[in-house]
């Protein structure tokens, strides 16, 4: 005997009732923010087995290395784009939102940029001449096709001063303004940001707001800030990362989170000696740190999606545990869990938990 037509009319209306979770990053964050992934070489020329699931999961791409000075502009006069090449035609194939990072830099830029003849350091003018060859270079080289750029990075220290680099003491403070219009002059439309780490501390978060107004005061073209988030279990807080959001929204900026990660390990220090407790996980993280990993990102996509207004990206700094920088840093020899996907690129509890704080 088969069911009154009543029952049968229920029961497709029940399942059509229940909200279809979307089963990709991407897609559930859809209207809120594009999630994204850094990719390195082996992934962007899709020679990694982890190359699909990026394909799968996220709709904007960032290069942990490809674009930095060093390996595009090795010696004066010589650039190298193959590998830059790779990643933005990759990211093209797949209709992402290219992102550029990162142009001026105190790590991985070479020796010479700073120096007239070896151990002599170049003067203002050289410095600028060459700063402006190599953003008109790479920036024009992708105009249109690069939609934002990581212009400055990491120009402050802890506590909220400027860094002390080679680029402040060679030409001045306005080296920053400086690159902003170098970027804009060869890019107009490209988005331009200031990315930074800790941004969500206190005194560094003062020194980078009291940075961004003076460069908005100025006229320079500063669309965003990059909040890094290379965070930790318990730090900082959630709160904090939303309070930041909103101290940066309020001066009109954008906001992307462009290096999210979670260090699930104990604290390390440069130079420690190799002990015990250095490498804790090396099978993979106990039941308690995968509770605590879930809860952690499930707080922090809850404050995203709170604070979607502001937010234009979230982007992971990997793709996979298996290849994030954070295995070995700071010493060599610890296998770290940062990430939403395992070494073998299978989705942790975390990333259910993040699907979750969707909007519906
Ligand atoms: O490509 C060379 C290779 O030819 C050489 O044999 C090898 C050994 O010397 O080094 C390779 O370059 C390494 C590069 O990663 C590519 O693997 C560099 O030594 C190494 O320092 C570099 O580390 C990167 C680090 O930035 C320093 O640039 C990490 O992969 C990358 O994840 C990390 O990313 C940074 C962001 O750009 C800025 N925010 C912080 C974040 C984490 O440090």
């Amino acid at each position: 005997m088969t069911p009154a037509r009543p029952v049968r009319w229920c029961l497709l209306i029940a399942l059509l009732a229940v909200p279809v979770r979307a089963a990709t990053l991407k897609d559930a964050f859809t209207g809120a923010f594009r999630v994204g992934a850094a990719l390195n070489a082996a992934q962007f020329s899709g020679e990694a087995p982890e190359t699909a699931l990026a394909v799968q999961q996220f709709n904007t791409i960032s290069p942990e290395n490809a674009l930095k000075w060093g390996p595009v502009h090795p010696s004066p006069g010589r650039f190298r784009f193959d590998g830059a090449d790779r990643y933005v035609a990759f990211g093209e194939a797949h209709g992402m939102w290219i992102v550029g990072h990162t142009l001026v830099w105190h790590r991985q830029t070479p020796a010479w940029v700073f120096e007239s003849s070896p151990g002599h350091p170049a003067d203002r003018e050289t410095l600028l001449a060459r700063l402006r060859d190599h953003i008109h270079t790479v920036v024009g080289r992708y105009r249109g096709r690069i939609r934002g750029w990581d212009v400055v990075n990491e120009a402050l220290a802890e506590d909220g001063s400027l860094r002390q680099t080679p680029w402040l003491a060679i030409i001045g403070e306005d080296y920053i303004s400086k690159a902003f219009e170098f970027a804009h002059e060869a890019d107009p439309a490209a988005e331009l940001y200031y990315n930074d780490y800790n941004l969500e501390y206190p005194e560094k978060r003062a020194g980078a707001l009291r940075l961004l107004a003076h460069l908005k005061a100025q006229g320079v073209p500063v669309r965003a800030v990059g909040l890094q988030g290379h965070v930790r279990l318990a730090t900082p807080t959630a709160a904090a990362v939303g309070d930041t959001i909103d101290a940066f929204a309020a001066l009109g900026l954008r906001v992307n989170v462009s290096e999210l990660d979670v260090d699930v390990l104990p604290p390390a220090h440069e130079g420690d000696a190799a002990r015990p407790g250095l490498d804790p996980y090396p099978g993979g993280p106990p039941p308690e740190v995968q509770r605590a990993l879930t809860a952690r990102y499930a707080a922090l996509f809850a404050t995203f999606v709170a604070h979607r207004a502001a937010l234009d990206r979230v982007t992971f700094w990997g793709v996979t545990d298996a290849a994030s920088w954070l295995n070995g840093w700071p010493v060599p020899g610890r296998t770290n869990h940062p990430l939403l996907f395992d070494r073998s690129g299978r989705p942790k509890p975390a990333f259910d938990a993040v699907l979750h704080t969707a909007p519906r």
